[in-house]
């Protein structure tokens, strides 16, 4: 059963756009049946790729996340996907006010799935940073999949 994974992140041209080229590569190699997409809580970038700083960083570890186009998450998403991944708290906090009232999709910090002393995807599009984030977000992805795959092998339609 395909897994629905939404990742979410401020502007959708950095942090979330590496999420999701980064989670969907390590999937697909690993045989993980997973739909991807990413989205910003703001709506300054709709229709933007990839911050080029990003792609740059993807690029140079043998990623592409030059298809991505940016994208607003709406309360409709809740329905759409089987989980919703936040970047930061304040994410978080913006998802929390969009979710239909009927909806109990979970949504997650990315980084609870790590063991890192880093509780947030730390925002990078003005101070810079962007090989943290990647080592975080590369991190998470192991985590999420790691998860994913040991949920597959008790029971194969849970998370
Ligand atoms: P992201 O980074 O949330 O990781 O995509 C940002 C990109 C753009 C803006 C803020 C954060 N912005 O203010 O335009």
């Amino acid at each position: 059963m395909t897994t629905r994974i939404m990742f979410v992140c401020l502007g959708n041209i950095c942090r979330s756009p590496t999420a999701h080229g980064v989670f969907e590569t390590l999937a697909n190699r690993a045989g993980v049946d997973v739909y991807v997409e990413s989205a910003g809580t703001g709506a300054w970038h709709l229709g933007d790729p990839p911050d080029a700083r990003a792609q740059q960083e993807a690029a140079a570890r043998g990623y592409d996340l030059s298809g991505n186009r940016g994208q607003q998450v709406t309360g409709a998403d809740f329905a759409r996907f089987d989980l919703i991944i936040a970047m930061d708290h304040s994410n978080l906090i913006a998802l929390e006010r969009l979710r239909p009232i009927e909806s109990e999709t979970p949504v997650q910090l990315f980084l609870d799935f790590t063991q890192s002393s880093h509780t947030e995807v730390p925002d990078p599009y003005y101070e810079g940073g962007f090989e943290l984030v990647f080592e975080l977000i590369e991190e998470a992805s192991r985590g999420l999949l790691d998860q994913l795959q040991k949920a597959s092998a008790v029971a194969p339609n849970s998370l």
